[in-house]
Order: structure tokens, then C-alpha cells, then sequence
């Protein structure tokens, strides 16, 4: 369905065009003077340099032309060239009613016949879970709810880190404790034990322990290498306990991410990537592109237009072993043999983003993926905590996340202790508002900067945020709720059509709505969730200006309070798609 964006560019080129000029001169913009008017077409200044004529006089004559035409109200030339551009209450009424029963609100279906992965989350086996792993799951989230959105098959794969030298290290500290387990047994015969022999508390408490030994003691730090060595060639004894190891986190983080409303169709990792690196790196010398480097292996990835220098990729060591790199190389082998994606979209640190933009070049270089697959990764800020620091939660360790989603939800309950729910209902809305808070919070800035974690504001009922929004929704779906008893309706038989605004509120309101599929198409194309909060707040506020302003149940022109209540409606639902594509969820009532 064309968005009233595209319907206004399509007046204006016809205008451009009747008046003997390039149609692409018509495109339609958003304001960027909110104050002065809605939209804007900036065609005629384009057109002035082209023809050598006066700007002002062409932006008159294309004016002149749109006056005429239903969809404005008004269309202004001002100077130097400007063309401003108001919407008819008449059109922007009729579109929400043509959108009505649109589920992508107006957002054409960029993703359709298209496969893109999202690698996101990120968490390492058997070691604790940091903000970046958070972030890189609340960003990774809402984009792949994103993409699916517009039509994407979105593929959310986790990709754990499970093949590193923690492996190593928990296996050498178990053995320190526990020597007479089987795996440590050369001789042992058979099956080993289907149940591990810890706890993910254990785990918790055993690599902590083990990589701090390592640090000082450097005999036990070459044991944990030898160990990982030979985990990596397949010792039986160390590849069971190994995948406890595994067993045992993935199940926590199951239950980690869970909580954070994070899913992945993929439980992947860097494990599942090794056995395709041996003919790759065959692959890569028949090529020629290997390049040996003080015995190391390199790929050579620097370009003649980069401004800054690009390192080559470092694909194997000169002891043999294979890199955090090759490791990548080898699972897009792997992503192309099962999935051939069109696009690749990676979430991490921001950190990383020399690591990725190697790994692309060497890809592309390397032939294994197609020359138009689109490949991008999203390097985020830092969480910081109020002292501008990396956030660390009350204990002063690592973050764990369930103290951080606890400690937010128990912000949120106190600011409800005058409310009169039920203690259960109570503490239940609290996690829901919580997880909004938390992640609202994040999302709500953009991803590349740095932002401070702040429960406080966070939580806070007012300003831009979680709980905010969701006490918006959760207003305007009890006032529904009013309407639908009084009228003795469900909540199916509410009245759907809106009429044209009658004032400035009402129309701002509805206008802002509109534009729904707009931003969901850009937050997609720019990988930036933060415009989908951008939109959201400024629904919300003008929701609650038009609440204030208007007595709504009481009103007495019956038709008048249906296409309210029909509007309303809409709101919600638009409001309610939006943090669903965020990743929480409204609480019934709050
Ligand atoms: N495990 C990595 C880390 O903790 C993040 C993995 C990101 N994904 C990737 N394909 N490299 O930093």
C-alpha cells in the first residue's frame, strides 16, 4: 500500500512534470522545520540550477499547482524555493481508514523472497555474561523483529562463543578437584555420564576461579592450553565434559535470554564452524589469496581508499592455530551452504568493527559470498554506569543478568506502592514494565554511542520512556475499554472509521500516525531501532496532548466520540506494533 509520503511525491512530480520538468524533482520530505510546516519539497531549487531560472518563481509555479489538488490543504512557496506542503484533514483520515486492516501499517514488504541472518547475543560458554552480550540481544532482537516484519525469512542465530580457551581452562581446574572423574581417565571404557558433574552455579564459581590461576600460575595456564589443544582433537574423555559444558550454559542462557524476551532460531557456535575450516583454508591457497607473514597465514584486506589502515586478516598462526577470524570465515562457509542468505547482519561491540570489516573483505575476496550479498555490522556503545564507567549491577562483579532485570522490576515496584493490584498481579506487571524500562532504555538511543544505564530514569512514568509508553497504551486501551462496557460491545465491534480532524490536536495525532511504515522501513534500512522510540514518543505525547484537550467519553456528538474512540484505537494498535517490534510488551493494566 503507497504511504501517503509516496502519494504526496507522486502529486508533486506530476506538478513538476506539467510544468515541462523532471518528475523526480517531486520528492516529498518531512519537514525538518516542524514549526513552520508539515512536509517539504525541495525540487525546486534543484530545478532552478538546472534551468538557470529563478527558484522562488518555479516553487510558485509547482504550488500553484498542488493547491488544486485534494491531498493539501495548503502548499506554499517560500524563499529562496521552498514548496511547504500541508496535509488536507480530509486525506490523512482517509488513509488511516484505507490502512485499517494493513498488519504492516503502510510498510511495503522490502524483505520479501530475502533471507538475512542476524548474528547477535554473542554469549560465551561458561563465562559470564556482560553488557555487550545484553545490548547485542535487546538490538539484535528488535531488528530481526524488524526485518520479519517487513517480510524478511529472518534468521536469528546466537552464535555462541564455545570453542576457547575457557574450555581449557574449566576442564584443567576440574581435574585439579575432581581427579577421579572418567573423563580424566585414559583407560576409561564406554559411555561417560549423561548428567554433568556440576551445577551452572558451579561453573560460575569454577571459571572465575581458573582464569584468575591462570594468570598467576603459568604452569596450570600451559595445561588449560594443552587441555583446549586437545579438546580441539577430539580427546573423547574432554569432548564429554566439554559438551556438559556446553549443555549446562546454553540451558541458563535459554532461561536469560527468555526473560529478556530474546529467542533465536540458531543455537549455533564458533564450535559448530571448525570442521569446514580445514578445506577453506585449501580453498583459500588454491586462490592465492593466503599470504605467509613471520610463519603466520595472512589475507591481504587493505584497499587503496581506505583512510585508515586495515590490517590483513590473520587467518592462522604460525603455531598452527586458527583465529577468532578464521573462525568467522568458516561460518559464513557454513551460512551459505545451509542458508545462502542475501544479507548478513552482525551485532557487537563496536569494538569489533575492524574484526568485521576484515572478515567482509576477506569473504568478498574470497569468493564465498556472492558479490551483491549486503553484509553490515552494527557496533554499539558502551553501557555505562552513573560513575561513566562499564555498568557493573549492585554486587560490583560482572553483571548478571537476572540481578539487573530484578533490580530494574524492583524500581518499578516501588513507584507502584501506592497501587492497589493485587501483591501477585502486582510484582508481575512490575517484570513486564521493568523489561520495557530496561529496554526502552537502550534502544531509545542510538546504537553506536555510548549511553548511561540509569534505573531511576529509566523508570521514571514520565519523560522518554518505557514505562511511560506503556502507561499511554495502557490508558487509551482502559478508555476502549469504557467505551466497549458502556456500549455493551467487544472490543472487535469498535467503532473503525475516522473522520477528518476538527482541530490542531487531533490532526497532528493522526498525522503522526501515518507515517508508521516509514519509519519501520528506515529503522530497518538504517539498522536503527532508535527511530522506531523516536516515533513512538512523539505518538505517545501527541496521544496525551489530545487527551488532555478532550473530553472524550463525555462526548456528547455521538459521531464525533465513535471516530475518536476509532482513532484511539488505532493509536494502540500502531503504539502496540511498535514495542512489539522493540521487543516488550503492555501490561493489561498498570
Ligand atoms: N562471542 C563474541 C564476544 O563475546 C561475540 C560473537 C559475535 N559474533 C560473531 N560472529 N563473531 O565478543
Amino acid at each position: 500500500m503507497e504511504t501517503l509520503l509516496q502519494q504526496m511525491t507522486a502529486a508533486a512530480a506530476k506538478a513538476f512534470e506539467r510544468c515541462g520538468m523532471d518528475p523526480a524533482l517531486g520528492k516529498v520530505n518531512l519537514s525538518n522545520r516542524p514549526d513552520l510546516c508539515e512536509y517539504q519539497c525541495n525540487g525546486a531549487m534543484a530545478a532552478a540550477k538546472q534551468l538557470h531560472r529563478n527558484p522562488f518563481e518555479i516553487a510558485e509555479e509547482v504550488a500553484g499547482i498542488l493547491k488544486e489538488d485534494p491531498l493539501f490543504a495548503a502548499a506554499e512557496a517560500v524563499r529562496p524555493g521552498f514548496i511547504n506542503l500541508t496535509l488536507a484533514p480530509e486525506a490523512v483520515a482517509a488513509y488511516l481508514n484505507a490502512r485499517k486492516g494493513d498488519v504492516r501499517l503502510g510498510a511495503e514488504p522490502v524483505g520479501e523472497g530475502k533471507t538475512i541472518i542476524l548474528d547477535y547475543g554473542g554469549a560465551n560458554v561458561a563465562k559470564p555474561l556482560h553488557v555487550g552480550h545484553l545490548r547485542s540481544a535487546i538490538i539484535g532482537e528488535s531488528l530481526k523483529r524488524i526485518c520479519r516484519f517487513l517480510g524478511f525469512h529472518a534468521i536469528g542465530d546466537v552464535h555462541l562463543g564455545d570453542w576457547g580457551l575457557q574450555m581449557g581452562l574449566i576442564i584443567e581446574e576440574l581435574k585439579d578437584r575432581k581427579p577421579d572423574l572418567p573423563y580424566f581417565d585414559p583407560k576409561h571404557e564406554g559411555a561417560y555420564p549423561a548428567e554433568a558433574p556440576f551445577t551452572i552455579g558451579d561453573l560460575e564459581e569454577i571459571y572465575p576461579a581458573a582464569s584468575g590461576r591462570s594468570k598467576t600460575d603459568e604452569a596450570f595456564a600451559a595445561r588449560a592450553h594443552e587441555a583446549t589443544y586437545r579438546l580441539q582433537n577430539g580427546d573423547p574423555g574432554y569432548y564429554a565434559l566439554y559438551r556438559h559444558i556446553v549443555n549446562v550454559s546454553v540451558a541458563d542462557l535459554k532461561k536469560n535470554y527468555g526473560n529478556l524476551n530474546v529467542t533465536f532460531d540458531l543455537w549455533k557456535g564458533e564450535s559448530d564452524a571448525q570442521a569446514y575450516i580445514p578445506a577453506m583454508m585449501e580453498d583459500f591457497r588454491k586462490k592465492g589469496i593466503l599470504r605467509q607473514s613471520e610463519g603466520a597465514m595472512v589475507i591481504d584486506v587493505a584497499e587503496e581508499s581506505d583512510t585508515k589502515e586495515v590490517p590483513p586478516c590473520l587467518v592462522q598462526k604460525s603455531d598452527g592455530a586458527y583465529l577468532y577470524a578464521t573462525t568467522d570465515l568458516a561460518t559464513i562457509v557454513q551460512r551459505e551452504q545451509d542458508y545462502h542468505p542475501d544479507e548478513y547482519f552482525y551485532v557487537t561491540d563496536k569494538r569489533q568493527s575492524m574484526h568485521f570489516l576484515q572478515v567482509f573483505r576477506a569473504a568478498r575476496k574470497a569468493g564465498l559470498v556472492s558479490d551483491d550479498t549486503v553484509m553490515t555490522h552494527l557496533g554499539f556503545g558502551t553501557m555505562n554506569g552513573k560513575d561513566g564507567k562499564p555498568f557493573k549491577t549492585r554486587s560490583g562483579g560482572v553483571m548478571r543478568l537476572e540481578y539487573l532485570l530484578e533490580d530494574v522490576a524492583s524500581a518499578v515496584y516501588e513507584r507502584m506502592a501506592a497501587s492497589d493490584m493485587p501483591e501477585e498481579e502486582k510484582r508481575n506487571v512490575a517484570r513486564i514494565v521493568g523489561l520495557a524500562a530496561l529496554k526502552y532504555g537502550d534502544l531509545s538511543n542510538q546504537a553506536t554511542k555510548d549511553y548511561v544505564f540509569d534505573t531511576e530514569r529509566f523508570t521514571s512514568f514520565e519523560g522518554n520512556t518505557g514505562p511511560y509508553i506503556l502507561y499511554t497504551i495502557v490508558r487509551i486501551g482502559s478508555i476502549l475499554n469504557k467505551y466497549a462496557a458502556e456500549k455493551g460491545i467487544g472490543e472487535d465491534a469498535l467503532p473503525a472509521e475516522i473522520l477528518p480532524a476538527s482541530d490542531a490536536g487531533e490532526k497532528q495525532l493522526q498525522r503522526l500516525l501515518t507515517g508508521a511504515g516509514e519509519v519501520i522501513t528506515a529503522a530497518y534500512a538504517e539498522k536503527a531501532p532508535h527511530k522506531l522510540c523516536l516515533f513512538i514518543y512523539d505518538a505517545a505525547n501527541a496521544f496525551n496532548s489530545f487527551y488532555h484537550e478532550h473530553r472524550i467519553l463525555t462526548e456528547e456528538d455521538e459521531a464525533k466520540k465513535a471516530s475518536w474512540i476509532a482513532l484511539l484505537a488505532e493509536t494502540k494498535r500502531v503504539l502496540g506494533v511498535m514495542i512489539g517490534l522493540l521487543g516488550f510488551e503492555a501490561p493489561e493494566r498498570m
